[in-house]
């Protein structure tokens, strides 16, 4: 069995994902790990010198290697399910779980680090467009865990408990 983690940049999927693999014995794996270790270039190299359809094409396949996983957490980049088929695929692959937390936290979360889609600068009405935009989409995973006011730990234990793990 394995468990998709999928919400914006900033949502804390690969904090949560590395806590609950460490917590419940799951192993780990990041697409965005993926693509810059068969590439050998960061992510935000890969947008800046190849451009944003030619990650989408990058992270497509990695998400079809993820088929013949077992006992993952498996955390995708926040845009992978707006494109192809991503999401069905990740369906396949295991219970999606939608990180859903609001637009302040997610901007603390950003605030210092880069995203390509963003850059340096947040713009904040940049960012809440964005993410209005995906929202109805992150919906559909299997189950939505609201993390407004929740630590770490505690959104690690509504996962556990969310899908009696
Ligand atoms: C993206 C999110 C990033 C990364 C890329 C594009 C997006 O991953 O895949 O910069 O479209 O939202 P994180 O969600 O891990 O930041």
């Amino acid at each position: 069995m394995n468990i998709v983690l999928i919400g914006f940049m900033g949502s804390g999927k690969t904090t949560i994902g590395k806590e609950l693999a460490l917590q419940k014995g799951f192993k780990l794996i990041d697409t965005d790990e993926m693509i810059e270790k068969e590439q050998n270039i960061s992510i935000k190299e890969i947008f800046s010198s190849k451009g944003e359809a030619y990650f989408r094409e990058l992270e497509k396949q990695a998400i079809q290697k993820l088929q013949a996983l077992d006992n993952h957490i498996v955390s995708v980049g926040g845009g992978a399910v707006m494109y192809h088929n991503n999401l069905d695929v990740l369906k396949g692959i295991g219970i999606t779980v939608f990180l859903d937390a609001p637009i302040e936290k997610i901007l603390e979360n950003l605030k210092g680090k880069f995203r390509p889609l963003v850059g340096d600068t947040i713009e904040e009405e940049k960012l809440k467009e964005l993410l209005r935009s995906r929202y109805s989409t992150y919906k559909k995973a299997d189950v939505t865990i609201h993390t407004a006011n929740l630590s770490i730990q505690q959104t690690v234990n509504e996962i556990i408990k969310a899908l009696s793990l």
